[in-house]
């Protein structure tokens, strides 16, 4: 396919897709009616914001497949990514954990390749990891870039945990960034284009967009802070788009990717899967940071609530990024694989119904051990 990418109208609208989790087998009724609602999102959502380019944030395909070939796990990607082939739409991607778990990184990236409308080559100077890549997009007249996309990967767990759970993006990776991105000012006259990154595991920094809940605030809304931040109940901070269904899951330890973000001045943007259930956007010294929830239902999500992200840069402002979520029912569709109650929920109940829920069990079990508790010491009196 030709990978050049242009502005249509003085537009670009890149729409990503956050992790799927989708199987390697529909063995289940259950798993065939999750994949039929995922693919009647994804189609609706093509269908409505006519996306010039679609992102795959990673996680997309869980299982390893034990075939020669990879030949499972072709046919299933195709099936999986099977609205985006068929609207003939260019579509990019990043590796996920999961597709690390696989110890196959070599043999997905070639089952993404063998799709027709798939960009993107794996640049094979970056010491670590797979699929890190730019692709320059051209102005609507074709004459000149105006716009830059980074698709970095973002590794596994870390081989220590007791430093971190999860990987970073390492200096190597980091320096290979500065290098090519000094090359593509360079190119451009000595002037810099305005980039996008696309990454699985989200940076640290993404706290900065949360504040300590306050009391009152943690029985029903606050969510526990991951890992190294566990000991706090986060919000929102003011002025953060979004929500925020669960702590983020970034590593515990700073890399120094988003300095090294600051130091080049290209990223005005980042957009990270991994979280399932976040989907906000706020920004950190001038850098947007943003979150798509799973656009899938074959993940923790609650209610029918997956969402696919449109991202649109104005080529009068390309310095300047809109982003904005999409819900299932924006589309007004209906899902099949979700129960009544499932549908209807919001995010906020969700939350609160959990935790009502953790409540009630808590509260149970302390009333068994107390009552067990009471029966023994009657017993041993009794004796
Ligand atoms: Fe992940
Ligand atoms: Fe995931």
């Amino acid at each position: 396919m030709n990978t050049e990418l242009k502005f249509k109208n003085g537009k670009f609208k890149i729409m990503s897709l956050g992790d799927l989790h989708e199987s390697l087998e529909l063995d289940t009724p259950h798993r065939i009616k999750r994949r039929r609602d995922m693919h009647n999102f994804i189609k609706a959502g093509i269908l409505a914001l006519q996306p010039d380019l679609v992102v795959l944030l990673g996680d997309t395909c869980n299982h390893r497949d034990e075939t020669e070939g990879y030949t499972k796990y072709k046919a299933a990607l195709r099936d999986i990514l099977k609205p985006v082939i068929d609207a003939g739409i260019p579509f990019c991607y990043v590796l996920g954990n999961h597709e690390h778990d696989q110890e196959q990184e070599e043999l997905i990236v070639n089952a993404y390749k063998e799709i027709e409308n798939c960009i993107g080559e794996n640049d094979p100077t970056c010491p670590r990891g797979n699929f890190n890549c730019n692709i320059l997009v051209k102005n609507t007249a074709g004459t000149e870039n105006i716009l830059n996309l980074w698709f970095i990967d973002s590794n596994n767990c870390c081989e220590d945990p007791k430093l971190s759970k999860y990987d970073w993006v390492h200096q190597d990776q980091i320096e290979w960034y500065e290098k090519k991105a000094n090359e593509i000012k360079l190119d451009n006259g000595g002037r810099t284009i305005p980039a996008i990154l696309f990454q699985h595991i989200p940076v640290i920094e993404e706290y900065e967009l949360l504040r300590k809940a306050k009391p009152h605030e943690i029985p029903f809304s606050a969510v526990e802070g991951h890992h190294l931040f566990s000991k706090n109940k986060y919000m929102l901070k003011d002025g953060v788009e979004g929500y925020l269904g669960e702590g983020p899951c970034t590593p515990c330890y700073n890399g120094g990717q988003f300095a090294s973000w600051k130091r080049t001045g290209d990223v005005i943007a980042a957009f990270f899967g991994h979280d399932h259930t976040n989907d906000f956007t706020g920004y950190v010294d001038g850098i947007m940071l943003g979150q798509n929830k799973t656009s899938g239902l074959c993940c923790y999500t609650d209610g029918c609530r997956s969402a696919i992200r449109l991202t649109t840069i104005n080529e009068d402002d390309p310095w300047k990024v809109n982003s904005k979520i999409y819900h299932f029912k924006d589309f007004g569709l209906n899902a099949t694989s979700l129960g009544p109650i499932e549908k209807r929920i919001t995010d906020k109940q969700s939350i609160a119904m959990h935790k009502i829920g953790y409540t009630a069990a808590g509260v149970t079990a302390g009333v068994a051990a107390i009552t067990g508790i009471v029966a023994l010491a009657r017993k041993f009196k009794n004796k």
